[in-house]
C-alpha cells in the first residue's frame, strides 16, 4: 500500500498536541485557537472551504456532484462563493444566531453543501436529516432541539409538521416557483440576489458544530451534539486513515443524514484539500461501478451492506466497468464479515480497511489504517493517541482474549460534547470517570488488534455460552445460498436462549427443509455446534437502518411480538 510512515503524536491524544498538528499544517485561525493564549477563534467552514479558496487550491475541483439529471463540478472557490450567499440568503431573512440549530432535510444535492456550509459561517448547529424521514422522525428532531429553521423542499415539506413546532420560524425552500411569505423563503431565487461575500462568525473551539440524532435500542432518538474542535480529528483522521493525498480522487457514499456524511462526507476530505464525488439518488450497482470509472475515485468510503450487494450482484457486472484506479477502500457502520474482506481482495482486487466509530465519537477510532496487516475479522487498532480497552461493567480492564466492554479513555478532539435535553443520558456513557464505554462487546486480541462481537445488548447466552451474533452472521454468509443474515437470541426455557437466524436467500434459491438442515451443519462445521442456529427463517429481506446494519432489535420484536421500538432510522 502507498502510505507513508505515520506521524505519531506524542503522549495523549489530547488537545495540546492537537495544536502541534494544527500548528504543523498552517490552520492559523485553528491553531490561534487551541494554543494556550486562548486568543484565537476558528469556524469549521472556513477551514473546510475557505482556506483552500484562498490558496493555490482555490480553482481546484472541491466536488464532482451528480444525479440523474445533473452534473456539475464546483471549485472551492465556487464552494466559498456559494456558501457565502447562502450565509447570506439565511442573515436575511432568518433571526438565526450563534448556537442556533438549523435543520437541513435534503436529498443530496450541491444545494445540501451550500446550505450546510452557509448555516455554520453564521455559527449555526446544523441538524441534518435523511430525506427518507416520515413525519414522526422529523417532528421529534426539530422538536427536541428546538430548530428555528429547516432547508427543505416543497415535496419533503408535507412531512415537516409545521404547525406542531411552535419554535420552528423560517422555512427556507428549495424548488420551482415557490410563492414566498413572511416564514416561507425561495433560495435559489435569493441565491441568485445574495452577495457572494461574508463576514463569518470565528467561534470558541467548544461552540456547537453538528446535532446528529442517533437511535439507541430504546426510547426516542437522542441528539448527539458535536464542536467546532471535532475538525482537529476530522483532519488527521483523512490523513491517517483515509490516506488523503494531494491529487486523489475521493468518493464517500454516505449521506449527510448520518455521521459519516459529514464528518467523511464534508469535513475531512475537504479539509484535507481533496476533491470530493457526491453522487445523489438511490443506490444501484450499475451506478455506483459507473461512478469510480467516470470519476476515476482513488480512495472510496463505503459500508458492508453495500459492499455485499455489489458482492451479490455478480463477477460480470464488474468486469463491465474500470475500477483500476482505486488505490484505497475503506468500510464503516457495522462488521465487515471476512467474506466479503475475501471478495474484496479476489474478484475487486481491493484490500478493504474497517474502520470502527460511532456518532458518539465523531470521527474514527479503531481502524485499519495505514500499514497495519489486515487480519479479517478485526477492526484494527485504536489510531495513534487513542486508547481502547475492553472493560468489565466496573470499568476494570480486562485481559487479551476475553469479551468485555469496547471502551475509550475519554477526551479525544471529537468527542460528542453533550446529549441534547438530556445530561443523565450523556453521564451515562462514562465509566470511572475515565471510560467512555461504547455498547459494543469485543476482545483484543495478543497484538492489541480489537474483534467486535456485538452491541452489548445482542451478545446471545445459549446453555451459558456467550456467542456473539456478528460471528454467526458471518458464518452463515459464506454459504452459498445467502445473501444476507441476522442473528438473534431467542428466550428458551431449556438453554436460557436459542439461536435463531434470519435469512435472505440469493434469487435462484428456493427456501426448503433440506436447506435449514444444510445451513445448520454448516455452521456447526465451520463455528461450533453450540453456535448453530436451531431455528432458521427466511425473510426476502432484513429490517437495515438508512445505514445499511441489520436491525436485530427489530428480528426480535419481530420474533417476540413485541412493540419494535423507534423505526425512523430504518430504510424503507
Ligand atoms: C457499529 C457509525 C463493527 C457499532 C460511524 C457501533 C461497527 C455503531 C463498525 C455506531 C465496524 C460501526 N465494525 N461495528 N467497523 N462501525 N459499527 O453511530 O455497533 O451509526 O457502536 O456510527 O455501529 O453506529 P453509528
Amino acid at each position: 500500500m502507498k502510505v507513508e510512515a505515520l506521524p505519531v503524536v506524542q503522549g495523549d491524544f489530547n488537545l495540546s498536541n492537537y495544536a502541534d498538528v494544527a500548528k504543523d499544517f498552517d490552520w492559523e485561525q485553528a491553531w490561534k485557537s487551541l494554543s494556550a493564549s486562548e486568543t484565537g477563534r476558528l469556524n469549521a467552514a472556513y477551514e473546510t472551504i475557505d482556506r483552500h479558496a484562498e490558496s493555490s487550491n482555490k480553482n481546484k475541483v472541491a466536488l464532482f456532484y451528480k444525479d440523474a439529471n445533473r452534473k456539475e463540478t464546483y471549485t472551492f472557490y465556487d464552494m466559498k462563493r456559494m456558501s457565502n450567499k447562502a450565509a447570506n440568503v439565511f442573515q436575511k431573512h432568518t433571526s438565526i444566531e450563534k448556537g442556533d440549530r438549523l435543520f437541513i432535510f435534503l436529498p443530496r444535492s450541491p444545494e445540501l453543501y451550500f446550505a450546510l456550509l452557509g448555516a455554520l459561517k453564521m455559527g449555526a448547529i446544523v441538524g441534518p436529516l435523511f430525506e427518507a424521514f416520515m413525519e414522526g422522525a422529523v417532528f421529534d428532531r426539530l422538536a427536541d432541539s428546538e430548530a428555528k429553521v429547516i432547508v427543505t423542499t416543497p415535496e419533503l415539506l408535507e412531512r415537516v409538521p409545521v404547525d406542531k413546532l411552535p419554535h420552528l420560524e423560517t422555512i427556507v425552500l428549495i424548488g420551482e416557483e415557490i410563492e414566498e411569505k413572511d416564514t416561507i423563503i425561495d433560495f435559489k431565487k435569493e441565491m441568485k440576489e445574495a452577495s457572494p461575500y461574508f463576514e463569518l462568525e470565528w467561534l470558541e473551539k467548544e461552540d456547537g458544530l453538528i446535532l446528529h440524532y442517533t437511535s439507541g435500542s430504546t426510547g426516542k432518538p437522542k441528539g448527539v451534539l458535536h464542536v467546532q474542535q471535532a475538525i482537529m480529528q476530522h483532519y488527521q483522521t483523512a490523513k491517517w486513515v483515509l490516506d488523503l493525498k494531494e491529487n486523489d480522487i475521493y468518493w464517500c457514499t454516505a449521506d449527510p443524514g448520518w455521521v459519516t456524511g459529514t464528518s467523511y462526507g464534508i469535513f475531512g476530505p475537504w479539509l484535507a484539500g481533496t476533491s470530493m464525488v457526491v453522487l445523489g439518488g438511490r443506490f444501484s450497482p450499475d451506478t455506483w461501478y459507473e461512478t469510480i470509472e467516470e470519476y476515476g475515485v482513488t480512495v472510496w468510503y463505503s459500508a458492508p451492506t453495500a459492499f455485499r450487494m455489489l458482492m451479490g450482484a455478480g463477477d460480470g457486472l464488474l468486469k463491465k466497468y474500470d475500477v483500476s484506479t482505486l488505490r484505497h477502500v475503506l468500510s464503516v457502520g457495522e462488521p465487515l464479515n471476512p467474506e466479503v474482506i475475501k471478495w474484496g481482495a479476489n474478484v475487486f482486487r481491493q484490500r478493504i480497511h474497517d474502520t470502527w466509530w460511532m456518532t458518539e465519537t465523531g470521527a474514527q477510532m479503531i481502524c485499519n489504517f495505514g500499514c497495519l496487516p489486515i487480519k479479517p475479522g478485526s477492526m484494527g487498532k485504536p489510531i495513534p493517541g487513542v486508547k481502547a480497552a475492553i472493560v468489565d461493567d466496573n470499568g476494570e480492564e480486562l485481559p487479551a482474549y476475553q469479551m468485555g466492554n469496547l471502551a475509550l479513555e475519554k477526551g479525544w478532539p471529537s468527542m460528542m460534547h453533550m446529549i441534547w435535553n438530556n445530561p443523565e443520558k450523556y453521564d451515562s456513557y462514562f465509566l470511572k470517570d475515565k471510560w467512555y464505554v461504547s455498547g459494543d462487546s469485543a476482545y483484543m486480541d495478543e497484538d492489541g488488534f480489537f474483534w467486535f462481537q456485538g452491541r452489548i445488548d445482542d451478545v446471545i447466552m445459549t446453555s451459558g455460552e456467550r456467542v456473539g451474533p456478528f460471528e454467526v452472521e458471518s458464518k452463515l454468509l459464506e454459504h452459498p445460498a445467502i445473501v444476507e443474515a441476522g442473528v438473534i437470541g431467542k428466550p428458551d426455557p431449556v438453554r436460557g436462549e436459542i439461536i435463531k437466524a434470519f435469512v435472505a436467500l440469493r434469487e435462484d434459491v428456493e427456501p426448503s427443509d433440506e436447506l435449514i438442515a444444510d445451513i445448520q451443519q454448516f455452521v456447526k462445521k465451520g463455528l461450533a455446534a453450540h453456535a448453530a442456529p436451531r431455528e432458521i427463517e427466511f425473510k426476502d429481506k432484513l429490517p437495515k437502518t438508512r445505514s445499511g446494519k441489520i436491525m436485530r432489535r427489530v428480528l426480535k420484536a419481530w420474533e417476540l411480538n413485541l412493540p419494535a421500538g423507534d423505526l425512523s432510522t430504518m430504510e424503507d
